[in-house]
């Protein structure tokens, strides 16, 4: 069995350190990056004899839920130490507990978010940590809808009259120099585990001329100690970076207050982030959005900074795309649908009753491809493509259809996870390639002459493009 190693940051500087079984990365890099570092986990683990299969899978799920967290909670406090399977390490400021688990137990342990098995010893820190842990280590991509990028064919130039070194990538975004039309796309922010990312992956961006999303700032609210969290750019003193809100938080603040938080973090802009369909999968979500074009119809008018509106995985209509240029919005970031699922990562941290619900709606979404030549039909200055994005082709598919960036969340991340910086820097390395690659191909020496090289449509993406 394929195993992948999870964690979950609890508040007061304790992690819980989970092997989970049976998740299967949906794609090739993925499955390689992922796997190839749970492997190593997992044959560590089996040397130091940490593998555990204590709860029989045939017993009611409450039973095995309340067995599975009395032998963790009664490892967090340390009185399980030596028992096989289950091993409580110390360390500065809390423990450390590594243990292996099978999928139903992950299950029951995303569901209850370690609550019941923590009993007082520590607050469980929000949704934030299974959100990281799901998107490294859980199989959460889109299962049959694709970014349908692969219906966009770029025609190959047998004369291109380019050299290779003569391909320039940078391009001018939100008034700001990139060196390449990608941005790490927003993610996260809020706990210790994140002020590490966040900065790992800033750093990346300024090395790289990248742009840089923080993740949302509602954290910021509440905490305004967690504003290392956020706190970037002293790595990253010249790359775009986007701030994070979202909208329902948005509309309950005054323009005076958002801009704050942004300019809290030294960002160049706010993504207002868009995200019903999780939302209505998370038992803690919001339920009532209405008055979210007004907030952003205020913030555009009032905020005095650029402001990007975006999805965060399901995309942007033509008709959405028309509201928000009647408020004056220029800048979307689509986060269409076919590369990770937030209602698939919601569906994984729900209870039995709503999960049938996250099921149900796990594919739902405007395929990137499909949601950027949407966009394009209404002139906005800028197209932030993300979602299921790659490779550098997809890169330069996205750019042909009228994006001026491709964003990338999920795989940067699983790269950081698995790789470290290097690995990375090494992600990106493939990807840049690739793009200029398909830029020689098509004859466009810059990203905006890709912009006009001709294209072919095909398959489930001209229907979109007809249709809607
Ligand atoms: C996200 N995403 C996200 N978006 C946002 O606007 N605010 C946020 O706080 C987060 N948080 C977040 C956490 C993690 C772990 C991931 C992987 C993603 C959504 C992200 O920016 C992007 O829109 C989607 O994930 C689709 O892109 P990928 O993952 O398919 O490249």
């Amino acid at each position: 069995m394929q195993e992948l190693e999870r964690h979950a940051e609890l508040d007061g500087g304790l992690e819980v350190r989970v092997l989970v079984g049976g998740a299967q990365p949906r794609c090739d890099e993925r499955r390689t990056q992922a796997l190839a570092a749970a492997q190593r986990q997992s044959a560590q683990r089996d040397q130091q004899g940490l593998h555990l299969r204590a709860v029989p899978v045939a017993e009611p799920l409450a039973r095995r839920q309340n067995a599975l967290h009395a032998r963790l909670g009664a490892a967090l406090h340390g009185s399980n130490q030596g028992q096989k399977g289950v091993r409580s390490r110390g360390h500065a400021g809390g423990g450390n507990l590594i243990a292996d688990f099978s999928a139903d137990e992950r299950r029951s342990l995303v569901t209850r978010r370690y609550q019941a098995l923590c009993g007082g010893l520590a607050d469980i820190s929000s949704r934030k940590a299974d959100h990281l842990d799901l998107a490294i280590s859980g199989d959460v991509g889109f299962r049959s809808t694709t970014t349908l990028l692969e219906c966009v064919r770029l025609v190959h130039d047998a004369l291109p009259e380019l050299a290779y070194e003569e391909i320039d990538l940078s391009t001018t975004v939100l008034g700001k120099r990139l060196r390449a039309p990608l941005l790490i796309a927003g993610m996260t922010g809020g706990t210790a585990r994140a002020e590490h990312i966040n900065r790992e992956l800033a750093a990346i961006a300024e090395e790289r001329g990248y742009a840089f999303g923080l993740g949302s700032q509602r954290a910021l609210l509440k905490n305004r100690q967690a504003l290392s969290t956020y706190a970037v750019r002293d790595m990253a003193p010249s790359a775009l970076l986007l701030g994070n809100l979202g909208v329902v938080q948005a509309g309950q603040m005054s323009s005076a207050e958002v801009l704050e938080l942004v300019q809290l973090v030294g960002a160049d802009a706010l993504c207002v982030h868009l995200n019903p369909a999780m939302e209505l999968v998370q038992e803690e979500g919001d339920r009532d959005f209405r008055g979210g074009l007004s907030t952003i119809a205020r913030l555009q008018a009032e905020l005095g900074l650029p402001l990007v509106v975006k999805e965060t995985g399901c995309g942007i209509s033509g008709s959405v795309a028309a509201r928000l240029k009647g408020a004056g919005v220029r800048h979307v970031d689509v986060s269409g649908a076919g590369g990770t699922s937030w209602v698939g990562v919601e569906t994984e941290r729900a209870t039995p009753a709503r999960r049938p619900l996250g099921e149900a709606f796990w594919d739902w979404g405007i395929p990137t491809a499909a949601s950027v030549a949407l966009c394009a039909r209404h002139g906005f200055d800028t197209i932030f493509a993300t979602g299921g994005v790659g490779s550098g082709l997809d890169v330069a598919r996205a750019l042909a259809l009228g994006a001026h960036l491709g964003g990338i969340a999920r795989f940067a991340l699983q790269a950081l996870e698995s790789g470290g910086r290097d690995g990375c820097l090494a992600f990106f390395d493939r990807i840049e390639a690739e793009l200029r690659t398909a830029m020689l191909l098509s004859g466009a020496r810059t990203p905006a002459e890709l912009g006009r090289v001709p294209r072919l449509i095909t398959g489930e993406l001209v229907e979109w493009l007809r249709q809607l």
